[in-house]
């Protein structure tokens, strides 16, 4: 006798042969729908993060469109549906503040609508973390599908990276040797198509991680939002979700410790962006997978950096994707990987990689002839940052990775402003410039500031990176000895908050070191002078994140949206 299907979740709305099945059906009935596809099929939800505010997914329209010709082939029914777009180039203070509000749109979204299985449309930086953070917690079958990077940027014959060269051009205007006039004119050749970053900066790295991680399609970090293939993906992606549904392939069943773990070693391998740590410990977080600061370090420390991409190197996605994309480094990174890890599409990690094609090795470098030695991210621990803090070695400068230095200290980003172009700042390139109360709850929204622009009169003399400190994030896009996300931060009582002008700051990397040279018994008098801090934020989403807020080290969700509910069945609505 054959088995009993199951019956789908959408049934408990779309299969009642009563009013409340009739207000479910009949409204959805407005928009041309017929009656078969309220037959018991699976219902897939499109969560959309399509925004003209939000450039970088202002393409998502069309990609939707793709992933619903391939959910109606396999028999399935689509719904798209929108949910708030952190917009990194628009939105103020700064949309990591709104990752974990997103997370929450998404979260009771997928819970409370009618659906059996989710696609989820990712691409610019906080939006790839928060929705798969709300579907995590949700937990349905769930595929990520990233909208793809923008195509090189073009100036003067050459090309140019998102974010790379702003800061590059940036300090040139500062330090004499470009024309405001030029800078400005170099906008338009910078971002030429639809798509995000074309940098391994933020949302580069995130789709890479979407990738290595298992909840997208093969080669759905690199391909350009402009090239055709990239909707060949969506719709190929709409087909599978039918049939995950189907599996009852939920996330958890995908989502394993070791596929953390090999989104830790891709993430080194890529020379990805510092912001996949907070966001990885999240995500993690949701699923009640433990991973830590000490899994980054760990799994980090061996792997060298293959990949020749700006911030670290000089090229750029669109030949990543040209050269094989994130399969040929995966594949270089055999020794590493764990190979048994599922993805997606049904198949393990590395069965999706094992036979992947490198086509240019000035792109994608041989494990035995790494691009740079050092990838992964050093976790750093010492009396500055008892909880951690983060440095990217690929993006740092050599000389600077063992350094002590005269503390330089701004209390917060608009003292920085204030200060750093005035020719009497006692400063010099072996100073170390610290910025305090950028954190979390400080900022609040642990703003992307870490990567403090260095003073002109440093600057006019060639120099171009410094050892900078805080307890704030950096762009994925940026580059520099810089040391992120000290925890606790500033804001929180962190001994950041502690530290004085003329105060020595001594960085090891390779010891993984940060030492503050004051005595404890100074330290504790500092402490007891401290005011503390009181956050400007007195109501709205803003006053609930800064009440409860978590620290970098603990991925910096909100302390009661750790963990999942999955889908229980709701209380009817009429
Ligand atoms: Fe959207 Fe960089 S601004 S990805």
């Amino acid at each position: 006798m054959a088995a009993k299907k199951k019956q789908l979740r959408s049934q408990q709305w779309f299969g009642k042969a009563d009013k409340d099945g009739f207000a479910h059906r009949s409204w959805m009935k407005n928009q041309g729908l017929p009656d078969h596809l309220f037959d018991g099929r699976p219902v897939i939800g499109i969560c959309n993060t399509w925004s003209e505010f939000n450039p970088c997914n202002a393409h998502f329209r069309r990609i939707a469109e793709h992933v619903k010709r391939g959910i109606y082939e396999m028999g399935g029914f689509p719904a798209e549906f929108p949910v708030f777009s952190n917009s990194e180039s628009q939105l103020r203070p700064t949309s990591m503040l709104f990752r974990n509000l997103a997370s929450m749109d998404v979260e009771e979204a997928i819970r409370g609508l009618p659906m059996d299985g989710v696609v989820l449309l990712v691409g610019c930086d906080k939006t790839t973390p928060a929705l798969l953070m709300g579907a995590a917690s949700c937990d349905l079958p769930t595929i990520a599908i990233s909208g793809g990077p923008m195509l090189n940027g073009k100036y003067e014959g050459t090309d140019i990276g998102s974010g790379t060269n702003t800061w590059k051009f940036d300090q040139m205007v500062k330090a004499g040797e470009m024309t405001i006039e030029a800078f400005m004119s170099a906008e338009a050749g910078n971002s030429r198509s639809s798509g995000h970053c074309n940098t391994m900066g933020t949302a580069s790295s995130m789709a890479s991680l979407v990738e290595s991680i298992g909840m997208g399609m093969p080669m759905n970090a690199a391909i350009p939002a402009a090239d055709a293939r990239r909707y060949s993906l969506a719709h190929m992606a709409g087909r599978r979700i039918v049939q995950m549904v189907h599996e009852d392939l939920r996330m958890s069943k995908v989502l394993k410790k070791e596929n953390f773990e090999n989104a830790i070693m891709v993430n080194g391998a890529i020379g990805g962006s510092t912001n996949a740590v907070v966001h990885l410990l999240a995500i993690a977080g949701r699923m009640g997978i433990d991973i830590t600061l000490d899994d980054w370090d760990r799994l980090g420390r061996e792997i060298p950096c293959l990949v020749n991409l700006m911030p670290s190197g000089k090229y750029l996605m669109e030949d990543f994707y040209y050269a094989g994309g994130l399969p040929a480094v995966i594949r270089e990174l055999e020794p590493y990987i764990n190979k048994d890890a599922l993805t997606v599409n049904g198949k393990t990690l590395w069965e999706n990689c094992k036979d992947a094609p490198n086509w240019n090795r000035d792109v994608v470098f041989p494990l035995k002839k790494p691009f740079k030695k050092l990838g992964g991210i050093a976790v750093l621990s010492g009396n500055l940052c008892p909880n951690g803090a983060i440095l990217k070695p690929s993006a740092a400068s050599p000389h600077l990775m063992k350094h002590k230095g005269r503390a330089v200290v701004f209390e917060s980003i608009e003292d920085y402003h204030d200060r750093i172009e005035d020719p009497k700042l006692d400063i010099d390139e072996n100073c170390v410039m610290v910025l305090k109360y950028c954190g979390p709850k400080g900022y609040p929204g642990m703003a992307e500031v870490g990567n403090m622009g260095l003073p002109p009169k440093v600057l006019k003399k060639g120099i171009t990176d410094m050892v900078r400190i805080s307890d704030a994030r950096m762009s994925g896009t940026a580059y520099g000895t810089v040391v992120l996300h000290a925890a606790p931060e500033a804001a929180a009582g962190g001994p950041l908050a502690l530290v004085q002008n003329g105060d020595i700051i001594e960085l090891d990397v390779k010891a993984r070191k940060l030492h503050l040279h004051v005595s404890d018994e100074e330290l504790a008098k500092r402490r007891k002078a401290w005011k503390g801090f009181k956050s400007p934020v007195k109501r709205g989403y803003a006053k609930m994140y800064v009440d409860t807020v978590l620290q970098a080290d603990k991925g910096v969700d909100l302390d009661f949206l750790v963990g999942k509910s999955g889908t229980p069945l709701l209380r009817e609505s009429h």
